[in-house]
């Protein structure tokens, strides 16, 4: 991994609800390099989201971050930032291409409204320098900018699509977070998309966290790949890797949820059982129940991420930490 553009330390998410305080994300650390396209996956629900939103302090309430520290390479740590110094820092240093990116943007509102507004809310740009940086935002994304003036409704999906991203990229921002960026899209234009993507990464040298339930598309645009189970981050290792030699018994039930891209046909079992109850955590590890390699200390012992090979991280009790000679 290059230096690190992100560095998140021990994250912890609440929800406060009528039942009760529900952790949604428990201690979870990573890094994300300079340049570097990092993979987050993991069932519905598992926290994939919440960390996303942490990274950009988006949470309301009923969420909280309840513990952790986010240091963003030359802001120190993000958790301290004031609320002001918050604003000033999102989409300038981190942007986001929401989940439901169809429907962020606002109907009412042509376009250029919309490009103007972001560019002269973070920068000094007039108003007319602010449309001429948002017809070359256009044009980085292959639309005419004589489409400034429309309505979002007058763009086909794939068209919205890019110009959620376009949006995304107006500050120069050094790192992008992509939460199912392209789900609602046919295949062929999600490739289009994420294709669009990579070469303005490799163009503009920004980050990506990228989240995606599409694992062989994670595998073909990430660096590196995390994998979450029920709030935790239970590997983690380059893309190439993850699904070839997972260390984590359910990241092999991932892989072989999905087909290969390439070889002979496969039978796909799946994991059996369903996702944990958060309000109903086990002792020992959270995988248990669906595990079927499951040991004595998988019931009594405290999972925790290890470092088992250089480059790879498992929280598995079957795999033991590598002894870092110095
Ligand atoms: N407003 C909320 N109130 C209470 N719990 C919530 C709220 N929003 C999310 N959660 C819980 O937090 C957990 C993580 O949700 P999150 O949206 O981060 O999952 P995800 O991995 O992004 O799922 P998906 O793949 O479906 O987008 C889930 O168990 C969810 O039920
Ligand atoms: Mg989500």
């Amino acid at each position: 991994m290059t230096e690190p553009q992100i560095s998140i330390r021990d994250l912890c998410v609440d929800y406060i609800t009528d039942a009760g305080d529900v952790r949604a994300v428990n201690n979870v650390s990573f890094d994300i390099g300079k340049g570097e396209v990092f993979g987050l996956a993991g069932e519905s629900g598992c926290g994939k989201s919440t960390v996303a939103f942490s990274l950009m302090r988006l949470h309301k309430p009923p969420a909280y971050i309840s513990h952790g520290e986010i240091f963003f390479d030359g802001h120190g740590d993000l958790l301290k930032k004031s609320d002001d110094a918050m604003s000033r820092f999102r989409w300038k240093e981190v942007s986001m291409v929401f989940q439901s990116a169809m429907n962020a943007l606002n109907p009412v509102l042509t376009m250029e409204e919309q490009f103007c507004d972001v560019i002269m809310r973070h920068t000094s740009f007039t108003r007319d320098q602010a449309k001429r940086r948002a017809e070359g935002l256009l044009e980085i994304v292959d639309i005419h900018p004589s489409r400034l003036s429309d309505y979002p409704h007058q763009f086909s999906g794939g068209m919205r699509q890019r110009l959620v991203i376009a949006i995304a990229l107006a500050l120069n921002p050094k790192m992008i977070i992509m939460d199912e960026p392209t789900t609602a899209l046919d295949v062929v234009v999600q490739r289009e998309i994420l294709q669009k993507i990579y070469a303005l990464k490799e163009e503009f040298g920004f980050s990506i966290l990228f989240i995606t339930h599409d694992l062989s598309l994670m595998v073909e645009f990430s660096d590196r790949i995390g994998i979450m189970y029920a709030g935790e981050l239970i590997e983690v290792a380059p893309s190439k890797q993850i699904l070839t030699t997972p260390f984590h018994p359910y990241t092999e039930g991932l892989g072989s949820s999905f087909p290969p891209l390439t070889g002979p046909k496969t039978k796909l079992t799946g994991i059996p059982g369903s996702p944990l109850n958060l309000f109903d955590i086990p002792k020992g590890c959270r995988f248990q129940a669906r595990c079927g390699k499951t040991q004595p200390s998988c019931f009594t012992q405290q999972t925790e991420l290890k470092l088992i090979e250089p480059g790879r991280l498992s929280n598995c009790h079957l795999f033991t930490a590598q002894s870092i000679k110095g």
